[in-house]
């Protein structure tokens, strides 16, 4: 079986209805990124924090995964899929891809400030006052900016194995994720999904300038075709 590798983002949970990041004026669901999604904003202001991944949380119970992640999720027929995503929904998952690597942490885990190796899923909100069994405070097991990204290494070693690789919904903005393509093999066939005019520097590129929900079933109905 030939390798598909994915590289989502954003874009691709857009048609199941969760905003992207930067469609919307640097606002992230009505939050400056800076206020919730770093470091700093966790130490000064925990309870805010907590609160807009618990409200996160609760969105996802009532998001569906869209025609683009079920598509991915079938290809599995057809190919080994490896799905590399900066989401920290689990709307891959739940369309039935079985190998998802989130790289930027995944809303339905939780880990301790503490013991950072101590990590378990959620389903409801975390308060401040939530602690792992050692007594440090639980805090979302999400990658926040200005943070390391500890599943890269894993990452580019997927990618450097693609046969063909799909680039769908993100911005190419955010480092190091946008560097992943860079990984795969020369002249790998490359096919990024986005409405917008994003391009990336690589040769055997096709773009598909569409939405996901409508670009990745058909591109899909193409690669079974020329690879089943
Ligand atoms: N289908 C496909 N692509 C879409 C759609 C859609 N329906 N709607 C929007 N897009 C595209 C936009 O054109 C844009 O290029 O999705 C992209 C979303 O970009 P971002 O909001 O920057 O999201 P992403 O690239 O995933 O951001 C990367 O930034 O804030 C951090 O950690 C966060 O993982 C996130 C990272």
């Amino acid at each position: 079986m030939k390798h598909l590798v994915v590289l989502s983002g954003a874009g691709v949970s857009a048609d199941s209805g969760i905003k992207t990041f930067r469609d919307a004026d640097g606002l992230w669901e009505n939050y400056r990124v800076e206020d919730v999604c770093t470091p700093e904003a966790l130490a000064a202001n925990p309870a805010l924090v907590l609160d807009f991944y618990n409200q996160r949380r609760r969105q996802l119970k009532t998001t569906q995964p869209n025609a683009g992640h079920i598509a991915i999720a079938e290809l599995e027929k057809v190919f080994k899929v490896d799905v590399i995503t900066q989401n920290v929904d689990n709307l891959h998952e739940r369309a039935g891809s079985t190998r998802v690597l989130h790289l930027h942490g995944e809303l339905t885990k939780v880990r301790s400030m503490t013991h950072p190796a101590y990590i378990c899923e959620v389903d409801g909100d975390i308060a401040v006052g939530d602690l792992c069994p050692q007594g440090g405070q639980l805090r979302p097991h999400i990658v926040f900016f200005g943070e390391a990204v500890p599943m890269l290494e894993r990452a580019a070693a997927i990618v450097s194995t693609a046969d063909l690789l799909l680039i769908a919904g993100t911005s190419m903005v955010v480092y190091p994720a946008a560097s992943l393509y860079g990984y795969a093999p020369q002249n790998c066939p490359i096919y990024v999904i986005n409405p917008d005019a994003t391009t990336i520097a690589a040769p055997n590129v096709t773009y598909i300038r569409e939405r996901f929900a409508v670009g990745m079933p058909q591109l899909a109905q193409q690669l079974k075709m020329d690879n089943g």
